[in-house]
């Protein structure tokens, strides 16, 4: 469960998320879709606590992420947009880093860690330096750590940006076992493909606004007129 209350934010003095409210429930996957610089990563970050909320306030399974930003924490997992963080250290190390962090029993460690990444096809390349991995096997490593925890919540910033075919597929395997475990998965895109094979509902900003939250049906009833959900969201994100 995600609660995002009236929140705005603002870079210099220009308004680029604009009196946000979203409610997300548990147990659902939730695409988070508007065109480039609609302000999603900009939400995302404030969600996950990375950057400050200048107006409102959201809470992750209850806890407040900048008042309780510990046990917010806890409830959740991140797959950012960049994911070129802890180069320095080894695959292996990396997600030994998060075990340690998460307190997770070495015995559940390494079989998730194994089942994992051979999945991923990253299992070879656990010992070798995230600086020297391409921007695939790094989402694939930091989606591993997050598997590695098991979070109720799972965020991911443009996910499948840059994953091959066969990862891309198994990602998308990944989110839809997760909801049916009952978790909730909050992804962001800028593109369509994707979001009708896997969403329950939609979420579509732009220019730091919401323009539509709920089912793709409730969407299709709301614009009879729109034979395709892709006409639709250029017609909603038209700023002409
Ligand atoms: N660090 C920053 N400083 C100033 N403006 C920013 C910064 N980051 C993002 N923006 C602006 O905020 C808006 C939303 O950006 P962002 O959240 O990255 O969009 P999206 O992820 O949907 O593509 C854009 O207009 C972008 O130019
Ligand atoms: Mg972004």
């Amino acid at each position: 469960m995600i609660n995002i209350q009236n929140v705005s934010k603002f870079y210099s003095n220009k308004r680029v998320i604009d009196n946000l409210n979203l409610s997300i429930p548990k147990g659902k996957i939730i695409g988070f879709i508007g065109p480039n610089g609609a302000g999603k990563s900009t939400t995302i970050k404030m969600m996950t606590g990375i950057l400050p909320i200048d107006e409102g306030s959201i809470t992750l399974n209850g806890y407040d992420i900048e008042k309780q930003p510990i046990e917010a924490k806890r409830c959740f997992g991140l797959v950012p947009d960049r994911p070129d963080m802890f180069l320095r250290l080894k695959g292996i190390e990396y997600l030994n880093f998060i075990g340690d962090i998460f307190n997770i029993p070495s015995e559940i460690r390494q079989e998730r860690i194994e089942k994992i990444t051979k999945q991923f096809s990253i299992y070879e390349a656990l010992h070798d330096y995230i600086q020297t991995y391409s921007h695939g096997m790094r989402q694939k490593i930091i989606v591993t750590g997050v598997l590695l925890h098991d979070p109720p919540i799972w965020i991911l910033d443009e996910p499948l940006t840059g994953l091959d075919p066969k990862s891309s597929f198994i990602l998308k395997e990944m989110m839809r076992e997760n909801k049916q475990r009952g978790n909730t998965v909050f992804f962001s895109s800028h593109g369509l493909e994707v979001v009708e094979q896997l969403v329950d509902e939609i979420a579509i900003i732009n220019h730091g606004e919401l323009l539509f939250y709920g089912s793709l049906k409730e969407l299709s009833e709301q614009y009879p007129s729109y034979d395709s959900l892709e006409k639709v969201f250029l017609e909603l994100t038209n700023d002409a």
